[in-house]
């Protein structure tokens, strides 16, 4: 097919995979795909990601799970979901007869767990990858301690590629003290990609009652507060490592997005940003196409890791 910069190509490769453009539903923020087909037509992303799936289902935690804050929001889901096996078995079905791709997202309390819930997931017909989630800041067990430490980032991912021959994206988060070296452990472990980044931990309160607002406590931020932060961590991923970088964090518009490829994204994920505006993927792709119009651009991956930045960039070893 031959494109020009006025129908450009928003085609990007990514761990043996074509996604029709780069811009992917995030996970937790898309129910199981179907949840945004009255709003968004499936077919036209690059692929959808589902809720974190665990090997049995979940209650996550008591209401409300959700809060505003300036420039995002806070969630405390708590990995609610309906298991694997119920979700191969009532809602894939239906789902993989859209044309886009679809990821599962896991989890697990052990590296055992994780390998367990891949293990089924790669049985099952129509799943093109699988993202483990070693990145979630609001349960008690495993969740972000795996994806802070190279070494359990390292088992976990162990654990997994020897039972799936699928795709492996590793799904990180900000709290890690050297996110090169969580994401440079996931690769060497047989990750296919990184993508980042998770929400972080954060807390609002509720001045009359001092009581925080969410009913455990602490919550996940997400939404455009984050996304000068996962911009940071996309570009140090994408220098350390040789696998593609999927992007994430606050993104709203086509130009967000496109700052992802520029840090050194192959694709974006777009979350919160549906919340607000159901239609958010579908209108940021048309929003990328015509940027890439407006600016002669033929192909998106002309962006991909354009970045001019200073030869010695000043970036501290700080912990987040
Ligand atoms: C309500 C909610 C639920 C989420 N559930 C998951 C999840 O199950 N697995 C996961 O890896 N990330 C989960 N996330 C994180 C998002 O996929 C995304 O990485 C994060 O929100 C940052 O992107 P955003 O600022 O565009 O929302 C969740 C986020 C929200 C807001």
């Amino acid at each position: 097919m031959r494109r020009s910069a006025s129908d450009p190509d928003l085609r990007v490769s990514l761990a043996g995979l074509t996604l029709q453009n780069p811009i992917m539903a995030a996970s937790g923020t898309c129910g199981y795909g179907e949840e945004l087909a009255p709003f968004v037509d499936l077919n036209r992303l690059g692929a959808v990601v589902v809720k974190g799936l665990s090997l049995t289902p979940r209650a996550g935690h008591p209401g409300p799970r959700l809060v505003e804050t300036a420039g995002g929001m806070l969630n405390a889901v708590g990995l609610h979901n309906i298991g694997i096996e119920a979700f191969v078995r009532e809602r894939l079905p239906r789902l993989r007869h859209y044309r886009t791709r679809i990821v599962v997202n896991f989890f697990g309390d052990t590296p055992q767990e994780f390998a367990a819930v891949a293990a089924r997931a790669s049985e099952a017909e129509g799943i093109a990858a699988l993202e483990a989630n070693v990145s979630c800041p609001n349960v008690r067990h495993g969740g972000v301690f795996f994806g802070s430490d190279p070494r359990l980032t390292y088992e976990v991912v162990t654990a997994v590629r020897r039972v799936t021959p699928l795709p492996l994206l590793v799904k990180l988060g900000p709290h890690a003290a050297d996110i090169t070296a969580v994401a440079r452990a996931a690769e060497e472990a047989g990750a296919d990609a990184i993508s980042l980044t998770n929400t972080l931990l954060g807390l609002a309160i509720d001045l009359e009652t001092r009581r925080p607002r969410l009913p455990l406590g602490f919550g996940g931020l997400s939404g455009p507060a984050i996304k000068p932060l996962a911009l940071r961590l996309v570009w140090q991923v994408a220098q350390a490592v040789r696998i593609p970088v999927i992007g994430g964090g606050g993104i709203l518009t086509g130009e967000d997005a496109l700052e992802f490829l520029v840090a050194g994204a192959t694709a974006c994920q777009v979350g919160t940003a549906s919340f607000a505006d159901p239609t958010a993927c579908q209108r940021i792709i048309d929003e990328m196409r015509r940027y890439l119009r407006r600016h002669r651009i033929a192909k998106v991956t002309e962006l991909c890791g354009t970045l001019r930045m200073p030869a010695a960039p000043c970036l501290p070893p700080l912990p987040v």
